[in-house]
């Protein structure tokens, strides 16, 4: 049997095993997944050990994305750019090779499964750590009007503008501010990707930042509501949603460049959101 898994640290509570052997089921694909603990200075020797003994992909979690975005052999122009890999694999030409699915799990999940697009839309991104660098691109790929990354430290995001302006489509803008210049300005699309949320923390935005119509999207999720999404709720969000979507996306998009078969997320989302409650 061909074997799979998820590295992190921790990772007992890890979702990915679930939806990996539910996608297996599903496509009839026979593999195993499993969670595996690796020491948090020795991801390298742990996934050696994995590949050895019939590993053939893993994904990587916190907090060995950068260390699985060294020790790839082969990188996808997307891993390149988003600077972490969470998706690993031997390819057919020996090499090892590494992806982030992220980007494409959070895009998938706003148009496929939420119907909420983003091409033509104000763009807000909050926070310029390595959650939103690996969502940047596939964003910018959908042609909004617009894509601005507000960061409390303004130099990391205008550093984000850098390593994408040359992504940035015809018509669409890039650019970086401080959560103190949102003031007056008014987006369609809020995507909340600070890691100040995990602490039950929101950056200070503006009242009025919520245009008529707009949808507020929060990478991370949980059994409540999150604070930002209580926030945007509060200040006239049409719609807000949270990051569990983008979860079971970015795993059916590692599952398919591991197995060449597209996974259907439907009922496995729905399973993993009533086990939340
Ligand atoms: P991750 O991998 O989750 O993105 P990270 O790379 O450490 O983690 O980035 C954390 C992000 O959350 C950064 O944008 C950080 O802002 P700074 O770059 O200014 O540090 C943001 N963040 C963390 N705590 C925050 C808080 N209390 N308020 C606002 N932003 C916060």
């Amino acid at each position: 049997t061909d074997r799979y898994a998820v590295f992190g640290n921790p990772i007992a509570h890890s979702k990915s095993p679930q939806i990996h052997q539910a996608f297996a089921r599903q496509t009839q694909q026979l593999l195993s997944y499993e969670a595996l603990l690796a020491p948090v200075d020795a991801f390298a020797q742990s996934l050696r050990a994995f590949l050895a003994d019939q590993g053939r992909g893993c994904n990587i979690t916190v907090p060995f994305k950068q260390d699985a975005f060294e020790t790839a052999e082969q990188l996808t122009a997307r891993a390149q750019r988003a600077g972490a890999v969470n998706t690993l694999w031997l390819a057919e030409d020996g090499k090892l090779w590494g992806d982030t699915t992220d980007g494409v799990g959070l895009v998938r999940d706003l148009t496929d499964n939420q119907q909420v697009g983003i091409s033509g839309q104000r763009v807000l991104i909050l926070g310029a750590g390595g959650a939103v660098r690996g969502v940047i691109e596939p964003i910018l790929e959908q042609k909004p009007a617009s894509v601005v990354i507000a960061n409390r430290t303004v130099s990391k995001a205008e550093a984000l503008v850098d390593i994408f302006k040359d992504l940035v489509p015809e018509g669409c803008t890039l650019s970086a501010c401080g959560f103190s210049d949102l003031e007056g300005r008014q987006f369609d699309r809020v995507i909340n990707g600070t890691a100040a949320s995990l602490a039950g923390d929101l950056p200070p935005l503006p009242d009025s930042l919520l245009a008529a119509n707009a949808a507020c999207y929060d990478m991370m999720y949980g059994a409540e509501t999150t604070v930002f999404n209580r926030w945007a709720l509060g200040h006239g969000a049409a719609k807000v949603m949270d990051g569990l979507g983008m979860l079971v996306e970015q795993a059916a998009e590692s599952f398919r460049i591991w197995r060449g078969v597209q996974p259907d997320t439907t009922e496995v989302l729905a399973d993993l959101r009533a086990q939340l409650k």
